[in-house]
């Protein structure tokens, strides 16, 4: 778990070919609702339609790709503050982490509402800043945003807003859950970042 473009997702990516596991991205289920909304001019918040639409979301049809621009993030966190589209998510999500050999899992309530009895959770976090620029890099790389300073505040205020949604809702919020280990990448490269991730699980495997 942990907040927006703190490298959770190339994490649990990482670790799942490491252990030869499943990977399953949570955060492309609530992008794949936001997506389907706006494709049809639903709004955001009429919460019956978006439940239908999280109770028949397809994982086959989710495509990453489409799914990944800033205007689909902003709008996945609207609707993942519906507590009737996070129970439609639910039972897909609670399947995939109790899978037979395990799985990884990456998302916001993973370790404390999908799998609290998971063998090893990791909190994975940085500063909104370093946050920002990490995702701002990659926006610019995919000519979604200007590369100006314009565009970083514009990547950073995105950041702030969906902090605050996603700790800030009632249902579900981003929490460090107890047992956690919390792995702060701010100052990390990605190779730094998996080899204190690695440890960490390892140390829970015993
Ligand atoms: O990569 P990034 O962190 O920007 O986004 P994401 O992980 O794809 O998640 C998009 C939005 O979905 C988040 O801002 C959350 O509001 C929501 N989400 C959630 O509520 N619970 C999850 N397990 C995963 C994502």
């Amino acid at each position: 778990d942990g907040p927006a473009a703190s490298g959770k997702g190339t994490l649990a990516r990482r670790i799942a070919a490491h252990y030869g596991l499943p990977h399953l991205d949570t955060g492309l289920l609530y992008r794949g609702v936001a997506k389907i909304m706006l494709d049809r001019g639903f709004p955001l918040d009429n919460i019956a339609i978006a439940e239908v639409i999280a109770q028949n979301l397809d994982l086959a049809d989710l495509d990453a790709e489409k799914l990944r621009t800033r205007e689909v993030g902003e709008a996945a966190s609207v609707v993942a503050a519906h507590g009737p589209v996070r129970q439609a998510l639910l039972e897909l999500q609670r399947a995939f982490s109790g899978q037979p050999g395990g799985a990884v899992l990456d998302g916001r309530d993973i370790g404390t509402v999908i799998a609290p009895e998971a063998s090893a959770k990791l909190f994975v976090t940085a500063s909104p800043e370093e946050r920002a620029r990490r995702r701002f890099r990659e926006l610019v790389g995919r000519g979604e945003i200007g590369d100006d300073a314009a565009g970083y505040d514009a990547v950073l205020a995105d950041i702030q807003r969906r902090d605050a949604r996603d700790s800030g809702r009632a249902d579900a919020p981003l929490l460090v859950a107890a047992d956690a280990v919390v792995l702060d990448t701010t100052t990390l490269d990605i190779a730094a970042a998996f080899a204190a991730a690695l440890a960490a699980v390892e140390a829970r495997r015993g």
